[in-house]
């Protein structure tokens, strides 16, 4: 063995008990009681403590160019950041140009994030262009990029999806076992909505809530389900922030439509009377943060299936970037930092809050987005012969949240000041620590592209 971490409680996502871990060439080799000493290996001690399959978050924008500025955590420090908060697995995305060629646009964020990833990382594929994807997609596929984002909004970046792209993109994943993730808002409403409020004495930051409310994603999201219904396409709306929008996810599920859902820590966590503090712009992100009758209906939904995972929609711009807005509300860089803290805060106010069990975080964090995203069980697993991407986590540690602590590249946190129980003590990935203590120990390059199967799914 390289590595034994010892008495540490399994948690596995279906199964909870004590035992060791034998780890030899980055794998799993043996779990059992009592495994003998092996001479060399590295001896963790994880009395007291639990024992996980590395977090996924299978939603970061690493060094995206948007909104006129540049995401802040880069590939370097965003991976470090997810090493320190127990993150073993990142998916960014490559956006598609419009016009041009998506395997360019994959080779081009590959080469960006090769040598400088500190844990493995995959790709999702944005399509803006379905002429041009099209042609592409089984290629996409069998190079491993097997989920493709549209976004229905954001039509002056160029990026938007429109409704038959959305249908088409539908209709492909029933024939090569892709899946269609959607950002839901409704744009036109939005742009409506924006210009009604623009030029209203508002409070700054508050006209971003004013002109995103909640039917504006709720109706994109039933129009998203509408279109995988009548196509029988496999669908994944991300970042899924609104009670009205769960409810949309939750009926089309019982009528059995091929559609899973995302909701992040923030959307639980923060609600947007934010917007009306003096730094209120700090906290604008897309779609933007809701009311407290929504966190709830968010929380309820993860304990009950509705949804099946959470993701961070990390974005992360500092404060310098933040306040380029100068006041005006559509010139915000949208996004948050949040890979860091994911861990801690489902534990503490999901698991420790009563919310929903220790099983259920796993499958949340790890095991269903290593299902849904085709990395199952290299990833997400605890089994013999799997990877070593494992999480040491310290259900007694207590911090307050600071950015000051953390490896993130940004010098404020929307979580700042929120006491927090359980912190990851020891990240491995694939048989190495890469951190302890929530500081970074790995090393840059360590991460390999993880080329992902189709047909990923929960069923
Ligand atoms: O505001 C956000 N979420 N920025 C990142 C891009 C996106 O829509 O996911
Ligand atoms: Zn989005
Ligand atoms: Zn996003």
């Amino acid at each position: 063995m390289d590595m034994i971490i010892r008495n540490g409680e399994l948690i596995t996502g279906q199964d909870r008990f004590v035992a060791d871990i034998g780890i030899r060439d980055g794998k799993i080799q043996q779990v059992g009681r009592n495994l003998p000493a092996s001479s060399g290996a590295e001896e963790i001690d994880a009395e007291g403590m639990y024992v996980m399959p590395g977090g996924i978050d299978v939603h970061v924008h690493l060094e995206l160019p948007f909104c006129g500025t540049v995401s802040n955590d880069d590939f370097v420090t965003g991976t470090r950041a997810a090493a320190a908060g127990g993150v073993t697995t990142v998916i960014d995305f490559a956006t598609q140009p419009r016009g041009g060629s998506m395997l360019q646009a994959i080779a081009a964020r590959k080469a960006a994030a090769d040598g400088r990833v500190a844990v493995d990382y995959s790709l999702h594929c944005c399509i803006t262009d379905w002429d041009r994807a099209e042609p592409e997609m089984d290629q996409a596929v069998a190079e491993g990029v097997t989920t493709f984002k549209m976004f229905m909004v954001y039509k002056s970046e160029g990026w938007q999806a429109d409704d038959p792209t959305l249908l088409q993109g539908l209709e492909a994943t029933r024939r090569n076992g892709a899946r269609i993730m959607v950002h839901a808002e409704n744009d036109d409403l939005i742009q409506l909505l924006t210009r009604r409020y623009l030029n209203q004495p508002l409070p700054g930051a508050w006209g971003h809530a004013l002109s995103r409310p909640d039917y504006t994603e709720a109706e994109a999201v039933s129009r998203a389900i509408r279109w995988a219904e009548v196509t029988g396409g496999r669908l994944y709306v991300v970042h899924l922030s609104t009670a009205a929008g769960a409810e949309e996810v939750t009926r089309a599920r019982a009528r059995k439509v091929d559609v899973l859902a995302e909701t992040c820590p923030q959307y639980l966590m923060l609600d947007d009377e934010l917007f009306k503090q003096e730094n209120g712009h700090y906290y604008a992100t897309c779609p933007q943060l809701r009311k407290p009758a929504d966190q709830a209906r968010l929380w309820e939904g993860l304990a009950r299936d509705h949804l099946q995972a959470v993701a961070t929609d990390t974005c992360t711009f500092d404060t310098r970037q933040k306040d380029m807005w100068n006041g005006d509300f559509r010139r915000i860089p949208f996004g948050l930092p949040g890979v860091e803290t994911m861990l801690p805060l489902m534990h503490t106010y999901g698991v420790l809050a009563g919310r929903f069990s220790l099983d259920r975080l796993v499958q949340l964090t790890s095991v269903n987005p290593a299902k849904i995203f085709g990395m199952y069980p290299d990833k997400g697993s605890l089994a013999v012969g799997t990877d070593a991407d494992i999480v040491v986590f310290n259900p007694r540690t207590e911090k307050t949240i600071s950015w000051k602590d953390m490896e993130t590249n940004c010098d404020w946190s929307p979580y700042e000041g929120l006491p927090v129980t359980g912190w990851p003590q020891v990240t491995i990935s694939r048989g190495r620590v890469v951190a302890r203590e929530g500081r970074f120990t790995g090393a840059e390059g360590w991460g390999r592209f993880l080329r992902r199967k189709p047909w990923g799914t929960l069923d």
